[in-house]
C-alpha cells in the first residue's frame, strides 16, 4: 500500500491540532527506456509512479519555514532571507529548492507543515527529485506563484545540481513536475517537450528493486558525462543527440575502443527511446519489450553502469513467459530494474522472479506493479 492523502492529513492534523490548508504530492519515476541520454540533450521515456513525497502545510506570516519529518521523526525550520548550505540532511533539499526559487527572482513566503514519502531512498527512483518537486509545489502554492512544470523542473535540476552538488540531467525532475496518469512521458531534453505516450494494451510496468545500493555512483556518473563530452567534441556537435548512427559509423573506426563504446549506447538509445515511444501509440508491446532488452544490453556491455544484481535480476524477469522486456533503470551500478509485462500475469511474475533473483543472488528484492500517475500536484 502506498502512502495516501489521509496518511499526511493525519500526520499534520495529529502535530497541529487542525487540518492542513493545502496538501502536495510529487511522484518519484521510473524511466522506461532512455538512459544516459538526458544529459546528451536526446530523448527519455519515464512515468512518474504511485510512490511520492508529501508535504501538507498552511501558511505563516514570518519569511519562516518549519517542517516536521515524519519519516525522519525530526523538525527543522530556516529563514528564507539569507540561506545557508549547513549539510543537514534533508532539509537541504527544501533549503536548496527555495534557493533556486528565491535565486530566479520568485517571491516566497513562509510556511509550516509535516513531509512524508514512500519513494525508496537511493534505489534510483528519484526521491530526491520528488522532494525537490513537492518543495517547489509547497512554496509556489503557498506564495501563490503561477506552476510551470518545464520551469519548475529546471529550478529542481539547478537545486541538485548547486545546492546538494549531484550533476544529474533534466529527466527525474521533469517528469516528477510534468507526469500524466496512465502515461509515460516522451521528453526531448533539448527543448523540454513532452508528450503523453500510453501503454499497450493489457501490459503492467513492473519495478524490481535488487536492494543493492551502490557507492561511487557520482564518480562514475560524471566520468560518464566528460566521455560523451569528448565524443561531441570529436562530432564537433554541441551533444550527442547531434549524431545519427550513420554518421557515427562512418567516424567510429578513428576513434579509441572506450569512446567509441560510450557514444555508441548514447547514439542508438536516443534512437531506440523515440522508437519506443512509436511502439507505444501502436500499441505493440512485444517491440517495446524488445527495445528494453537491445538498451540493457548497450547499458551493460557498452556504457558499463549495470551490476550482477541488476544483470541478474534482468535474467530472472525477462525468463517469464509473461514478461516483453526488462532492462536496468536509472543511473546504475544498483538499485532497480523495469519491466514491461502481461497485466493477467502480474502476480505470477512477481512471485516466480523474486523467487528466482534470491535463489540466484541470496538478497531479497522488492518487486511491485506500478502505476503511472501525475506530476506534482495539490490534492
Ligand atoms: C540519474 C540522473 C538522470 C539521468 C539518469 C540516467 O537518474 O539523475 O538525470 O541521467 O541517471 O539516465
Amino acid at each position: 500500500m502506498s502512502l495516501g492523502k489521509q496518511d499526511i492529513l493525519a500526520h499534520f492534523s495529529h502535530r497541529f491540532g487542525q487540518a492542513p490548508r493545502w496538501i502536495i504530492r510529487a511522484p518519484g519515476r521510473v524511466n522506461l527506456i532512455g538512459e544516459h541520454t538526458d544529459y546528451n540533450d536526446g530523448f527519455v521515456l519515464p512515468l512518474a509512479i504511485n510512490r511520492a513525497a508529501w508535504i501538507a502545510l498552511r501558511p505563516r506570516d514570518d519569511r519562516r519555514i518549519a517542517v516536521y519529518s515524519v519519516d525522519y521523526d525530526q523538525a527543522a525550520e530556516f529563514s528564507l532571507d539569507g540561506l545557508r548550505d549547513e549539510k543537514a540532511g534533508w532539509v537541504e533539499y527544501l533549503k536548496g529548492t527555495a534557493w533556486a526559487l528565491q535565486d530566479a527572482g520568485l517571491h516566497l513566503t513562509g510556511w509550516e507543515g509535516v513531509l512524508a514519502g514512500d519513494v525508496p531512498l537511493g534505489a534510483g527512483l528519484s526521491s530526491s527529485a520528488a522532494l525537490e518537486l513537492a518543495t517547489a509545489r509547497a512554496l509556489a502554492v503557498a506564495a501563490d506563484l503561477d506552476w510551470n512544470p518545464a520551469t519548475m523542473a529546471k529550478l529542481g535540476q539547478r537545486a541538485e545540481n548547486k545546492w546538494v552538488g549531484v550533476n544529474c540531467g533534466i529527466m527525474d525532475q521533469l517528469i516528477s513536475a510534468a507526469g500524466r496518469a496512465d502515461h509515460a512521458l516522451l521528453i526531448d531534453c533539448r527543448t523540454l517537450d513532452t508528450q503523453p505516450v500510453p501503454f499497450p494494451p493489457k501490459t503492467a510496468v513492473v519495478v524490481l528493486d535488487t536492494s543493492t545500493r551502490r557507492g561511487l555512483v557520482d564518480s562514475a556518473y560524471n566520468e560518464r558525462r566528460s566521455q560523451c563530452e569528448a565524443a561531441a567534441k570529436f562530432f564537433g556537435v554541441k551533444a550527442l543527440r547531434d549524431v545519427t548512427i550513420e554518421q557515427f559509423q562512418r567516424a567510429a573506426p578513428q576513434l579509441d575502443d572506450l569512446t567509441r563504446r560510450r557514444a555508441l549506447h548514447v547514439i542508438t538509445e536516443n534512437d531506440r527511446t523515440v522508437q519506443a515511444a512509436e511502439a507505444m501509440r501502436h500499441g505493440d508491446a512485444v517491440l517495446l519489450g524488445r527495445l528494453m532488452a537491445e538498451s540493457h544490453r548497450s547499458l551493460r556491455d557498452d556504457y558499463e553502469v549495470s551490476s550482477d544484481a541488476l544483470n541478474a535480476m534482468v535474467e530472472c524477469a525477462s525468463a517469464h513467459p509473461a514478461c516483453y522486456g526488462a532492462r536496468m533503470t536509472g543511473a546504475g551500478f544498483g538499485g532497480c530494474a523495469v519491466a514491461l509485462i502481461r497485466a493477467d500475469a502480474a502476480d505470477d511474475f512477481v512471485q516466480k522472479t523474486s523467487d528466482a533473483y534470491q535463489k540466484k543472488t541470496s538478497n531479497d528484492p522488492a518487486v511491485y506493479v506500478c502505476q503511472a500517475t501525475n506530476g506534482a500536484e495539490v490534492v
